[in-house]
C-alpha cells in the first residue's frame, strides 16, 4: 500500500426532512450567500425548505450558475461576497452548483491578480468562504470533497483544481430533492459514480485488499441500485442507495493508499468544452476505448473486476478473453444506462473527425503528455483512444 493522508471533516446530515438541519448547521448573525442553478430548486420544493429552515438568517440570493460552471459567472458572485460582506456561502442543487460555489469561496479570499490561478493550479487556495451544501443531484461526490472543475467562456477551457480549504463544512443528502430529476440525470449521476470508481480501482495493484472490496462493493451497489432506481423513478430505498453510493465513490476513502487513473476524465473534460457533451456521457464514450488501449497495464485489475464485478471466471475462457469479456461488460453497463458509448450515436454534434488530434493537442498544450496511472498515456495513446470511440 502507498502511503496517504486521508482527511474528510464533512458532516453528513443524510435522509428525509434533513433541511431543517440547516437552521442550526449555519450561524444566525452569519450573512448567508446562497447559490443555485436554473431554478429546479423552485419546482420541487426544495427552495421553500431551505427558506423555512434560514427564516432567521439574513440571505442574499446567487442564481444561474450554469452546468459545467464557468468562471464569468463565479466572478459575479465574487463581487457580491466582498460588497455585501458574505460570510458563509450555502449551495443549493447539483454538482456545478457546488463546484462554483467552491470556486467562488476560494476566488473571494484570493490576494493574487487573477483567482483563475488556482484553477490552473498555479496558486494553493490560502484561505476560503466556509460553505456547506444542500445537494440535489448525486453524482459527482462533491459534496463530500475538495474537487471543483470550472470553465472558462472566453477561452473554451474546463480545468479542475483541488484544495480540503474549500470542503463543505457540511453536506445535505435528502434523496426526495432528487425525485424531480429526470431519467437522463439520474443514469448520468451513476455512470459519473461508476467511472469515479473505476479511475482509483482498475489500476495496477500495491495490495489495497480494503480498499478493492469497498469499490467493487460501490461498483456492485451501482449496478443494481442504478438499475433500480430508473425502474422505478420514484423508489426512496433504492434512491437513497444509490446517492450514499455516489458519495463514497468520490469521497477519498477508496483512493487512499491506491495507484489512480482519472485519463479518462482528462479526456472527458476536453471533450466537453468542445463539444458540450455531458460530463457523465464523456466518460462513457472514453473509459471502454481507455480499458482497451490500456489492457496490459491493468491486466491483473481487469481479471479481478470481471470476476468479482461480473461473474467471469475461468469457464468464460483464457485470461485474454476474461479480460476482453470485463470491458464489454463495462461497455454494455453504460449502455444499460441509455448512454451511448460511441462518437457515432451524437450524431447532432456534428462531432469532427480529426477530434482525437484536436483533443491530444488540447491534453499536451496544457502539459498533459503522461496521463494514467503510468504516465504512458501520451498524445499518441489519447489519439488511439479517441480513434476507437468512433
Ligand atoms: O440548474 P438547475 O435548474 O438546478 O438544473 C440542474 C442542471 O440542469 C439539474 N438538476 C439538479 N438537481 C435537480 C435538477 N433537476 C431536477 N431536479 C433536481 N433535483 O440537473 C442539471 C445538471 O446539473 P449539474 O449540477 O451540472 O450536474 P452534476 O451534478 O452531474 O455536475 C456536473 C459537473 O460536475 C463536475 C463535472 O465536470 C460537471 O461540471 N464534476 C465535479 C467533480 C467534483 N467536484 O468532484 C467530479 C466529477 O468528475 C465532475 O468532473
Ligand atoms: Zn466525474
Amino acid at each position: 500500500m502507498q502511503n496517504f493522508i486521508f482527511y474528510n471533516p464533512v458532516c453528513v446530515h443524510f435522509g428525509k426532512g434533513q433541511i431543517a438541519a440547516l437552521t442550526s448547521e449555519i450561524p444566525t448573525q452569519f450573512k448567508v450567500l446562497m447559490t443555485y442553478g436554473g431554478g429546479s430548486i423552485k419546482k420541487n420544493g426544495v427552495y421553500d425548505q431551505v427558506m423555512e429552515a434560514l427564516k432567521s438568517h439574513t440571505i442574499v440570493e446567487f442564481p444561474g450558475i450554469e452546468p459545467n460552471p464557468t468562471y464569468e459567472t463565479c466572478m459575479k458572485a465574487v463581487e457580491i461576497i466582498r460588497k455585501e460582506g458574505i460570510d458563509y456561502i450555502l449551495s443549493v442543487g447539483g454538482g456545478s452548483v457546488l463546484d462554483g460555489s467552491k470556486f467562488m469561496a476560494a476566488a473571494a479570499k484570493h490576494q493574487g491578480e487573477d483567482p483563475w490561478d488556482i484553477v490552473l493550479g498555479k496558486e494553493p487556495v490560502q484561505e476560503a468562504v466556509p460553505l456547506g451544501c444542500v445537494l440535489t443531484l448525486p453524482a459527482t461526490g462533491s459534496e463530500m470533497n475538495g474537487n471543483s472543475v470550472i470553465s472558462r467562456s472566453s477561452t473554451g477551457q474546463k480545468r479542475a483544481f483541488g484544495s480540503s480549504r474549500v470542503m463543505p463544512q457540511f453536506s445535505i443528502l435528502d434523496p426526495e430533492t432528487t425525485f424531480s430529476l429526470p431519467k437522463r440525470q439520474v443514469a448520468n449521476g451513476v455512470a459519473d459514480a461508476y467511472t469515479h470508481v473505476l479511475e482509483q480501482y482498475l489500476t495496477y495493484d500495491v495490495n489495497t485488499p480494503l480498499q478493492d472490496r469497498w469499490s467493487e462493493g460501490v461498483l456492485l451497489t451501482l449496478i443494481e441500485e442504478g438499475r433500480k432506481t430508473l425502474d422505478d423513478m420514484q423508489d426512496y430505498e433504492a434512491r437513497a442507495n444509490f446517492m450514499w453510493a455516489a458519495t463514497m465513490a468520490l469521497n477519498g476513502i477508496l483512493a487512499a493508499g491506491v495507484v489512480q487513473d482519472w485519463a479518462t476524465h482528462m479526456i472527458g473534460h476536453e471533450l466537453t468544452a468542445l463539444y458540450g457533451i455531458d460530463h457523465a456521457r464523456t466518460l462513457a464514450i472514453v473509459m471502454p476505448s481507455l480499458m482497451e488501449v490500456a489492457k496490459d497495464n491493468k491486466r491483473k485489475k481487469l481479471l479481478q473486476y470481471g470476476s468479482r464485478v461480473f461473474g467471469i471466471t475461468e469457464k468464460d475462457g483464457d485470461e485474454d478473453q476474461r479480460v476482453l469479456s470485463a470491458i464489454e461488460k463495462t461497455r454494455q453497463f453504460y449502455e444499460s444506462l441509455e448512454i451511448p458509448t460511441r462518437f457515432s450515436a451524437y450524431k447532432d454534434l456534428d462531432i469532427k473527425p480529426d477530434t482525437p488530434q484536436i483533443v491530444a493537442k488540447r491534453l499536451s498544450d496544457q502539459g498533459l503528455t503522461a496521463l494514467g496511472e503510468k504516465g504512458d498515456i501520451t498524445p499518441e495513446k489519447v489519439e488511439e483512444i479517441l480513434a476507437l470511440c468512433a
